[in-house]
């Protein structure tokens, strides 16, 4: 059975259904709790990490979530600064040659949006491409970790949540994967965008939640304080300044961001059963003090990371090879 849509490819958060994420969180449960179990799961898969664009998070848990899978992992950061890229080599070629060492995953970053969706065209059969970030496009392994936290601290998809997304709503791929995810998983969610005027939420996941029917505002002028108390998930975004080359648009972002930061004061203010969320890095929009708040789960969002990455390559395996690993025995 195709798990997914789009398989054996993970390139945008809209290809997983209700059914396909309701079946992995617990993969990722077991493994957490029982991680000795899963360690010959991808007994002799080649995963590939390859990142051409800077990655602290998504990489290291790429990396050891493979690793403690038992896949032979081949990682490389700064694929950007290697030889055959500054010698002139196109993305294409890049991919090409990867895939001539027949690896069964291709775990890749790049900073081009669309680039993913390419490389998965260019592929053997026996690979399946996750894109790890595609420039300001998509995350969508972020998307399923975002959910994986906040389905930890609600259980329920069916209850009324209201989604409060703070920052570079235009550039910040996590929100764009997450919102579609999110659209597409509680039938009752409501959004609130936060944003300065000059990076609202991009036109074509309005449009996307418009044709879902799904409930949304936008808030250009700052109210954290006020918008703050009304959400189930707080989820912080930094300016995404590497992403912008202008450096007076740049400066501009800065500023504006002033008005856009988390305070312990706020933070305090929230829900009792809220949670702050942030895909990291931050930079200055969530007060260091706020780290103190038992609303502030950024630094268990990202351990999530690992297991659910662990979980993802294992569906995609099993689904390949028709072994069920998920429960080894
Ligand atoms: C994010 C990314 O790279 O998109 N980080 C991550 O993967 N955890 C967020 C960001 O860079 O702002």
């Amino acid at each position: 059975m195709i798990p997914f849509e789009g398989f054996p490819h993970v390139i945008e958060s809209q290809q997983f259904s209700r059914q396909f994420v309701e079946g992995l969180f617990p993969v990722a449960e077991a493994m957490r709790k029982h991680p000795q179990a899963y360690a010959k799961t991808l007994d002799g898969v080649v995963v590939c990490v390859d990142f051409g664009e800077v990655s602290t998070r998504t990489f290291k848990s790429f990396d050891i979530g493979a690793k403690r899978l038992g896949a032979i992992v081949s990682g490389t950061q700064a694929m950007d600064k290697l030889s055959s890229v500054v010698k002139g080599e196109s993305f294409a070629d890049t991919v090409r040659t990867i895939d001539s060492y027949e690896p069964n995953f291709l775990v890749m970053r790049w900073p081009v949006e669309g680039s993913l969706a390419q490389a998965a065209a260019l592929v053997h059969p026996r690979c399946s491409v996750i894109n790890a970030g595609d420039g300001p496009g998509q995350h969508p392994t972020q998307a399923l970790l975002d959910l994986y936290t906040i389905w930890r601290q609600f259980r329920s998809f069916d209850r009324p949540i209201v989604v409060g997304m703070v920052g570079d709503l235009q550039r910040g791929r996590t929100v764009h994967s997450l919102t579609y995810l999110m659209a597409k998983v509680f039938p009752q969610i409501s959004f609130v965008f936060i944003s300065p005027e000059s990076c609202k939420m991009k036109p074509e996941i309005i449009r996307y939640l418009d044709r879902h029917q799904r409930h949304y505002i936008e808030v250009t002028k700052p109210k954290l304080y006020e918008l703050a108390e009304a959400v189930d998930v707080l989820y912080m975004t930094r300016p995404q300044l590497n992403l912008e080359p202008d450096v007076s648009v740049q400066e501009q972002l800065r500023r504006e961001y002033r008005e856009f930061i988390l305070t312990a004061e706020i933070a305090d203010r929230m829900k009792s059963q809220a949670i702050i969320l942030h895909p990291l890095p931050r930079n200055e929009e969530i007060q260091p003090e706020v780290d103190q708040n038992p609303r502030a789960r950024y630094f268990e969002q990202a351990g999530n990371g690992m297991w659910i990455r662990m979980a993802l390559l294992e569906r995609i395996h099993h689904a390949r090879t028709g072994h069920d690993t998920s429960i080894p025995g």
